[in-house]
Formats: structure tokens, C-alpha cells, sequence
């Protein structure tokens, strides 16, 4: 850096690092810092500690401070840390981590990509139903449907999927043949397949729409969405980097709601957090057309597809949950959170409760402050998140009982006051 600007930047405690979704003009001092942290709970840099009823952005899962997930990256590291997997190259973790999550995913033969994160996942699905329809035949379907509210990501291809208008302003122009369309009207969704018939590669969701605000779907959408899907000849994409692994009680949403997308994407819980990793299943149909043809060539994939010692964390992440029976707490916290913040309806403290599984969230009435709610449960060392007139939660799978009592707690007196 040059001496004139860091004294400049020192001058204003504005720090080097410039941060994700926040005010670069942000001095230092505003930020809590994060040292440590030990199942649903972390520590900032004084010493003070919070719930994290958030596990930490929608992902950890299996708590902070799991040693033995350090360990297996560690010695994954010391065997090799990283060798790409372009063309002709494998190893032996991607393989065994592909083979794991196809075995837990909902499809009878699927196939399992890498790349590092949950953007990433939902661009390659995008171009790989793309891809899929015009090896089947279909150059032409290259629409893609996302709803009202969805986040994707903020890449190009998500960023233009996405139902969240503030997030796209300024960064446009976006990719083309992206529709955007009413988020609980399946005739309104069948209108738009309709006007675009023919045209369509595929509809992408999330199963539960998470930073949108926590909006479940209503009985009966995923089916139907999937029945449109079907009837149109369009791949139906469930973007899971939220709900797979866990967040819902069944390894995928897929899983509890009974309907199997063409592709899942995932991300977040795959390791909790403790590397960065994402990916797509595969499900059959779009199987069949990759292998349909043997010419045919996969011209997609990332540098750190596969990454050896981040497949490692996910192995070791899964086999927490396996051997602790996480995804069986969820109906615990389901519980507890539907009847605790369901309290706060009835005292009239919040206008609407969403959620379901290990995501909730809560509608602020008018003319409550979301930044004064999240201040002052962080003040009372809850970490929840805010959003539009919204708190949310979705707290690491191991949480206890206790720490979901002092969570609602802390927001209902972050309310009452
Ligand atoms: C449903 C969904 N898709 C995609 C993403 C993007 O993931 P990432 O931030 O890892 O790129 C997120 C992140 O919260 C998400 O919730």
C-alpha cells in the first residue's frame, strides 16, 4: 500500500479489507470481530460471548469448534492440499465424497459436480440445464424461471435469477432469457411457461426461499411446480445451498416435500462452513443426456472442483451428523421455535411467523427498526440476522434447548423495548 493512503485509510478507521454487503465506508470500530467459537456459540476478540442463532450465514451446521473436522483437513493437507481434477485427474476424497451425498441425495443414479461455493453451484446449474436441453435437442429452451424473493447467489447467473431487486440494482445489464415471475402463483408461473413455450431450459427454486425472508412454500407448490415442469418440458432446478444438509430435518428438501428436482445445488452445510465447497447433484433425467452421447464434452468446471482438502471437510462434516443424529434434533427446534415465536404472535409482538425445520423467521410490525431489533439481541449476545422489516433464524443443528429459550427471549425484550 502506499505510505499517503494507509496513513489516509488509518486516519479514517476504515479498514483494508473491504467487506461483503456493507458500506465501504464502514469505519473498523462498527465490526464485531470474531475469534472463536464452540458449538452454537462464538467469541469476539474481547472475550464476549454470543449465540449464534444464525450458524453464522445458513451453514454451520454441525457447530463451531469441531477439531475433527480441522484434523481431517489437516491430514488430507499433509497427503496432498490440493490437485485439479480437470479431464483425466481424481482423487480419492472427491470420489468418495461424490459417491456420499449421491447415496444421501434423493436419485437413484446420480452424477455429483464440484466447484467452491453456492454461487458458483447455481451458475453451473443454469448452464448445465442449459447444456442439458440442447444436447437433447433443444438449443432453443434457453429461458430460464426463477421466482420473486429467490436469492441465487451473486454471480452473473444468480444475480440475474435473483427475486431481489436491491440486490440487482446497478449491476445490470444481466444475462438474458432470465424471467422472474410471482413467487406462490403457480397459474401465474404457468402463464409464463405457457408464453415461453417451448423456449424453456428450466425453473430454479429454493425449496424453502431463505435470505428472501424465510418463505416455506405453500401445500402443494413444489408438486405443482414440478407437474408445470414436466407438462413444458422444462429441467426443474431446487436450489438447496440453504436446506440441503440438514437445515430441514431430511438431508435434502427435496426429501420432505416429497418432490425430486432434475438438479439440486448445495453449498453451506456440505462442510458447515469449515472449507468452501459446493456443487450440483445430478439426477437422472439430465444423467441420461450427458451419457447419451459419447461425443459428448463437459466444458465446465472450476479450478478447485473436487478440491481435495475441502471434500475432506465434508466427509468429516457428514459423518458428525450421521454419527450424532443431527438431522434428528430439527424437529426439536422446530418445535421450540414455532411455539416460542408463536408466543410472540399471540402478545402481538410480531405480525407474522414464518418457517419450518431449522428456519425461522419473523415479521417485524410497521415501524419497528430490524437494525434496532438485531442491535440490541446482539447486545444481549444473540446473533440473529436482519432483513426487511424481518429477523431470521437458523441456528447451528446442535443448539440446545436453553439457547433457543434465551434466543427468543432476547428478541422478545429486543421487542418489548
Ligand atoms: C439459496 C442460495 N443460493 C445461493 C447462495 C449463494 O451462496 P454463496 O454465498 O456461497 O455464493 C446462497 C447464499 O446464501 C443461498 O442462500
Amino acid at each position: 500500500m502506499r505510505p499517503a493512503l494507509a496513513v489516509t485509510l488509518a486516519a479514517m478507521s476504515i479498514p483494508t479489507f473491504l467487506h461483503p454487503f456493507a458500506a465501504p465506508t464502514r469505519e473498523q470500530a462498527d465490526f464485531l470481530s470474531i475469534a472463536s467459537g464452540q458449538g452454537a456459540t462464538v467469541t469476539d476478540t474481547t472475550g464476549r460471548v454470543y449465540i449464534d442463532a444464525m450458524a453464522s450465514l445458513w451453514y454451520a451446521n454441525v457447530g463451531h469448534g469441531r477439531s475433527e473436522i480441522a484434523d481431517a483437513v489437516a491430514e488430507q493437507m499433509k497427503q496432498i492440499a490440493g490437485f485439479h481434477t480437470f479431464s483425466t485427474f481424481t482423487n480419492p476424497v472427491a470420489d468418495a465424497l461424490a459417491d456420499k451425498i449421491g447415496f444421501l441425495s434423493p436419485y437413484d443414479r446420480p452424477r455429483v459436480f464440484f466447484c467452491s461455493s453456492g454461487s458458483e453451484a447455481v451458475d453451473s446449474a443454469m448452464k448445465m440445464a442449459r447444456i442439458a436441453q440442447s444436447q437433447a435437442g433443444h438449443p432453443e429452451r434457453t429461458v430460464v424461471i426463477s421466482r420473486e424473493r429467490g436469492y441465487h447467489g451473486v454471480t452473473y447467473g444468480g444475480t440475474s435469477a435473483s427475486g431481489l431487486p436491491p440486490n440487482q440494482a446497478g449491476f445490470g445489464p444481466f444475462l438474458g432469457d432470465i424471467v422472474n415471475v410471482d413467487p406462490d402463483d403457480l397459474a401465474k408461473m404457468e402463464a409464463v411457461l405457457s408464453e415461453h413455450s417451448g423456449e424453456v431450459a428450466a425453473v430454479i427454486t429454493e425449496p424453502v426461499q431463505g435470505a428472501g425472508g424465510v418463505y416455506p412454500p405453500h401445500d402443494g407448490y413444489l408438486a405443482g411446480l414440478r407437474d408445470l415442469c414436466d407438462r413444458y418440458g422444462a429441467y426443474l432446478i431446487f436450489d438447496e445451498v440453504i436446506t440441503g444438509f440438514g437445515r430441514l430435518g431430511t438431508w435434502f428438501a427435496s426429501q420432505r416435500y416429497g418432490v425430486t428436482p432434475d438438479l439440486t445445488t448445495f453449498a453451506k452445510a456440505v462442510t458447515s462452513g469449515y472449507q468452501p465447497l459446493g456443487g450440483v447433484v445430478v439426477g437422472d433425467s439430465i444423467r441420461a443426456v450427458y451419457e447419451g452421447d459419447p461425443d459428448f464434452f463437459f466444458r465446465h468446471g472450476f479450478t478447485y472442483s473436487g478440491h481435495p482438502s475441502a471434500c475432506a471437510a465434508g466427509l468429516a462434516n457428514i459423518a458428525i451428523m450421521e454419527r450424532e443424529g443431527l438431522l434428528e434434533r430439527v424437529s426439536m427446534i422446530e418445535q421450540k421455535f414455532k411455539e416460542g415465536l408463536g408466543d410472540l404472535l399471540d402478545r402481538g409482538l410480531v405480525s407474522e411467523v414464518r418457517g419450518t425445520g431449522a428456519m425461522w423467521a419473523v415479521q417485524l410490525p410497521t415501524g419497528v427498526s430490524e437494525a434496532s431489533v438485531f442491535a440490541e439481541m446482539l447486545a444481549s449476545g444473540v446473533i440473529a440476522r436482519s432483513l426487511p422489516s424481518t429477523i431470521t433464524f437458523c441456528p447451528p443443528l446442535v443448539i440446545t434447548e436453553d439457547q433457543i429459550d434465551t434466543t427468543i427471549g432476547a428478541l422478545a425484550t429486543a421487542l418489548e423495548s
